[in-house]
């Protein structure tokens, strides 16, 4: 059976170096120099990353805020985010050459690619595109055929297209609104993937959406993997608060710890 796998070695602290750091709209690509975290990191990990440059004892806010890692590029790390409240919009403004606290990687990554079988289907939602650009490239330097499903409200919404496009895979857009692609949701090029014989399904994006697709799989037969998105305040498994309802009877699990990547049968989505 496949696993959810868990990184190249255990998290580590690291300062990290802004290299880049671009902003559209409200959507900001952050690329940092964080070496330990980049030589360690596996697809569907995420890291954990102080608001506020600079190494004074004194933070505010105190808590780090997660990200996924949407790609790792020689020493480098990739992530792209959303300005959602204080914390971010505080990111935001962290410039090129200055140094922030990251914790990482985190959680477990998605299978190894090398061990599952047929056609790998990528299904990512708003900000669940993202992590499926390590995803993309991880299964595609294994020789893994891939095709990526991505779906958000509009054009806008379509965080890390140009970095999911860059890795070669097949990529299907689609928009609540038709603003790119087809008028759509995921659900619909993701059945007709799966009609035509996908051997795996790894997803992210909302829990509705995550659903959907793991209903969807579980029809065809399908193994699946669901990324899901959690509040994580300290991201190792202490604060309790990132709680996923166990599908195989009463209890929880927690998605820093034992996620963000389940295998769909372990976990209840949206209320399911
Ligand atoms: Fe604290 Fe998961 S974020 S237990």
């Amino acid at each position: 059976m496949l696993k959810a796998s868990r990184s190249k070695g255990p998290w580590v602290q690291e300062w990290a170096t802004v290299v880049s750091h671009d902003g559209q709209g409200d959507v900001y690509k952050l690329v940092l120099r964080a070496p330990e975290v980049a030589r360690r990191a596996v697809a569907g990990q995420f890291v954990e990353v102080r608001c506020t440059a600079g190494r004074s004892l004194v933070v505010d806010p105190l808590l780090r805020r997660p990200f996924s890692i949407c790609y790792v590029s020689g020493d480098t790390v990739c992530v792209i985010y959303r300005v959602v409240g204080r914390g971010t919009a505080l990111l935001s403004s962290v410039g090129v050459g200055c140094e922030v606290d990251v914790m990482g990687p985190l959680g477990h990554s998605f299978p190894d690619p090398a061990v599952g079988t047929g056609r790998l289907v990528l299904v990512g939602g708003g900000l669940g595109i993202p992590p499926m650009v390590m995803a993309a490239s991880r299964a595609v330097s294994v020789g893994r055929s891939v095709v990526a499903v991505v779906g958000a409200r509009s054009a806008a919404y379509l965080a890390g297209l140009e970095e999911l496009r860059a890795t070669g895979v097949d990529v299907v857009v689609v928009t609540d609104d038709g603003s790119a692609g087809a008028r759509g949701v995921v659900t619909g090029p993701l059945a007709a993937a799966l009609a035509d014989g996908a051997g795996e399904v790894w997803a992210c994006g909302p829990e509705g959406m995550l659903q959907a697709v793991k209903e969807l799989c579980a029809g065809a037969g399908v193994p699946c993997f669901v990324s899901v998105e959690r509040h994580m305040a300290c991201g190792f498994g202490a604060c309790i608060g990132c709680t996923v309802p166990r599908a195989d009877g009463p209890g929880y699990l927690k998605a820093c710890q034992d996620g963000p990547v389940f295998a769909a049968e372990e976990v209840k989505l949206g209320g399911a």
